[in-house]
C-alpha cells in the first residue's frame, strides 16, 4: 500500500531518512548508498524555490536521476509557493511520496488529492508556528504528517523543543505516521520517537560525518525512544 502506509500499520518501526540537502551533490548516488548501508530506508528530497523559503535547490530532473540510482523510495518535501504545478513532474520522475506545506497551499484538500491521483503517497507539512488544527480537516487525505522541527530553508539549524508537544497532539488526531525534519541528531531522535514520530529526517547530522555510521547511530538512538 506504500511506504508510509506500511509504517503506520507496523507502528513501532523507526525510519532513518537522510536529507540530501547536506550531501555532496556531485556524488549523490554514493552519498545515499552510504546512508543506506547505515540502515536508511527512505531518501528525503528537499525542493526550495527562493519564494516560500529563502533558498533554492533541485527539481524533477535530479529526482529522476536519483530514483534511477537507488532502490530506496524517494520522499519529496516541497517548500515552494505553487506546488500543484510540480506534482505531475515529480510523479513522472518516479518518486514515492510528496509533501506540501499547509502554509503554501490555498486549496489543500485539492492538492493532497492530486498527489494521490498521480499514484504517490501524500504528506502535509506544518511549519513550527502552524497549529495542528490547520490540518485537521484534511487528515483523511494524507498518508503522513511532516512536523517541521526547525523553520524550513536550511540545514544545520537547532531543534525547536516545543515541537514535541505538537507531535503528541497530532498523534492524538491521526494514525498516520509522523515524520520530523530539522535538527534531528542522536540526541533529539529518542525524544521525537518517544513523542510519537517514526520517520526521522536528518541532513547535517548524517552527511557532515561518516553517513553510514551517523545514520546507524541516529536510528539506534531513535529506537531507544520506543516505549
Ligand atoms: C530544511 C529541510 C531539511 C534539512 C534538515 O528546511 O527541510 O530536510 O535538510 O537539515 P538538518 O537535519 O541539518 O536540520
Ligand atoms: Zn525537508
Amino acid at each position: 500500500m506504500g511506504f508510509f502506509g506500511d509504517i503506520g500499520r507496523e507502528g513501532s518501526r523507526v525510519v532513518g531518512a537522510p536529507s540530501i540537502l547536506s550531501a555532496d551533490f556531485a556524488h549523490l548516488a554514493d552519498e545515499v548508498a552510504r546512508a543506506r548501508s547505515g540502515g536508511a530506508t527512505l531518501v528525503h528530497f528537499d525542493v526550495m524555490d527562493n519564494h516560500f523559503v529563502p533558498n533554492l535547490t533541485i527539481g524533477p530532473p535530479v529526482a529522476a536521476s536519483l530514483v534511477a540510482a537507488t532502490d530506496l523510495p524517494v520522499d519529496v518535501h516541497l517548500m515552494v509557493e505553487n506546488p500543484d504545478n510540480l506534482i505531475p513532474a515529480f510523479a513522472d520522475a518516479g518518486v514515492a511520496s510528496i509533501s506540501v506545506h499547509a502554509e503554501a497551499v490555498v486549496h489543500l484538500h485539492r492538492t493532497l488529492t492530486a498527489i494521490r491521483e498521480v499514484g504517490c503517497e501524500a504528506g502535509v507539512v506544518l511549519n513550527p508556528a502552524t497549529p495542528p488544527e490547520a490540518v485537521e480537516w484534511v487528515l483523511p487525505e494524507v498518508d503522513y504528517v511532516l512536523v517541521m522541527t526547525v523553520n524550513p530553508g536550511f540545514g544545520g539549524q537547532s531543534f525547536i523543543p516545543q515541537m514535541l508537544k505538537k507531535i503528541r497532539r497530532i498523534k492524538q488526531m491521526t494514525d498516520a505516521p509522523v515524520e520530523v525534519d530539522g535538527g534531528i541528531t542522536a540526541e533529539t531522535a529518542p525524544r521525537v520517537v518517544e513523542a510519537g514520530a517514526r520517520v526521522l529526517v536528518a541532513g547535517s547530522a548524517v552527511f557532515r560525518g561518516d553517513p553510514e555510521a551517523e545514520m546507524r547511530r541516529i536510528i539506534g538512538a531513535g529506537e531507544s525512544g520506543l516505549g
